[in-house]
């Protein structure tokens, strides 16, 4: 008998070979399956969106595609993003990883959405039109010079933080070319990935400012590439996101444009398929608490229109 693959929208009964399969794929991390249920509980979660490759009634492949809402070169467009995609080990390489993302970017298209968007390795998505180093650090310059710690208070966010966030992310965000517009749930403000910490600042009661660090690596995210002196005049630079310039083999973040709804999003404008950077600002998830904000740095991305 002929074994058959179908690609179709998950139901509720895949969840545990979906879980099962991140885990294998991944090394049996537990993090993608945690990351998979985390977004499943978003507001904006699709089930048409998060697709099941199965072969002959079993699940040997998973993709999500989260929908966002994003500021992109001035417009402000529905994406998606990419993540996670996972095949059972002993099928890769047969296809199955590009069927489930051909097939997502055809249903997010057919539903409106204008761009897909991820982090991940950056020789595999390109041939799926994906632009590399679409967007990458986005970086904050802390004045630490008479904050003390009784003046500023830091905790992870609350409901209530999320309005004031908005607000400030807004402003922190207003002149990069590709932001994330976070959404009206605290799991907007809070990392899928368990080991990201998002932290919110207040200082007399008010919130001046909200970051993303790895928990394990959090002395290098703070203090950021230096500039002018570095922790020791009083500044702190914070960032988010990661990217290896010039390695064809690392994780980059992309983008792929779906093309026609967005003037001026295309190839020319929106990421890189040489290595070289994009010459655009870029944007990540991090406001900037009480300080002023320094130069996005020109690093990272990989992007796609669907
Ligand atoms: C990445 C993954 C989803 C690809 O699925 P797949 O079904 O094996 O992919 P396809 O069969 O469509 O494509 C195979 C091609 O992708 C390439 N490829 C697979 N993984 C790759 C990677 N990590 N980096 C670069 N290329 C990769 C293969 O070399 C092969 O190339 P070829 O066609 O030139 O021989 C799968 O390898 C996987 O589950 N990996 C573990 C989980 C993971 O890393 N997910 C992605 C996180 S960004």
């Amino acid at each position: 008998m002929q074994s058959s693959l179908a690609i179709r929208p998950e139901t509720v009964h895949d969840y545990a070979a979906i879980a099962d399969l991140h885990a294998c794929a991944f090394g049996n991390r537990s993090h993608e399956p945690m990351v998979v249920t985390l977004l499943r509980h978003r507001a904006a979660f699709d089930p048409e969106l998060s697709l099941v490759a199965d072969r002959d009634g079993r699940v040997v492949g998973h993709v999500l595609f989260s929908p966002h809402t994003i500021r992109l070169l001035g417009h402000v467009v529905r994406a998606v993003n990419l993540a996670p995609i996972a095949v059972e080990p002993a099928r890769q390489g047969q296809g199955i990883g590009g069927a489930l993302i051909e097939e997502g970017h055809r249903i997010a298209r057919a539903r409106g959405y204008a761009v897909s968007f991820l982090l991940g390795h950056s020789s595999y998505y390109p041939r799926f039109g994906y632009r590399t180093r679409a967007y990458g650090w986005s970086q904050v310059t802390v004045v630490t010079e008479g904050l003390t710690a009784e003046r500023l208070e830091v905790q992870a966010p609350r409901p209530d933080d999320i309005d004031p966030l908005g607000v400030l992310w807004r402003q922190a965000e207003a002149e990069v070319d590709f932001a994330i517009e976070p959404g009206p749930d605290l799991l907007d403000w809070i990392s899928p990935n368990p080991a990201i910490e998002a932290l919110v600042y207040r200082r007399d009661g008010e919130v001046v400012g909200y970051t993303r660090i790895h928990r394990s690596e959090p002395a290098e995210h703070l203090s950021g590439p230096r500039r002018g002196g570095g922790e020791g005049d009083g500044r702190r630079h914070c960032s988010t996101g990661r990217s290896r310039r010039g390695d064809a083999h690392s994780t980059d973040t992309s983008c792929r444009c779906f093309g026609r709804e967005l003037p001026g999003c295309d190839h020319r404008s929106l990421g890189s398929s040489d290595g070289g950077a994009p010459d655009r600002k870029s944007a990540a998830r991090l406001s900037g608490v009480g300080g002023k904000r320094a130069t996005p740095a020109r690093d990272g991305g990989v992007a796609r229109g669907v």
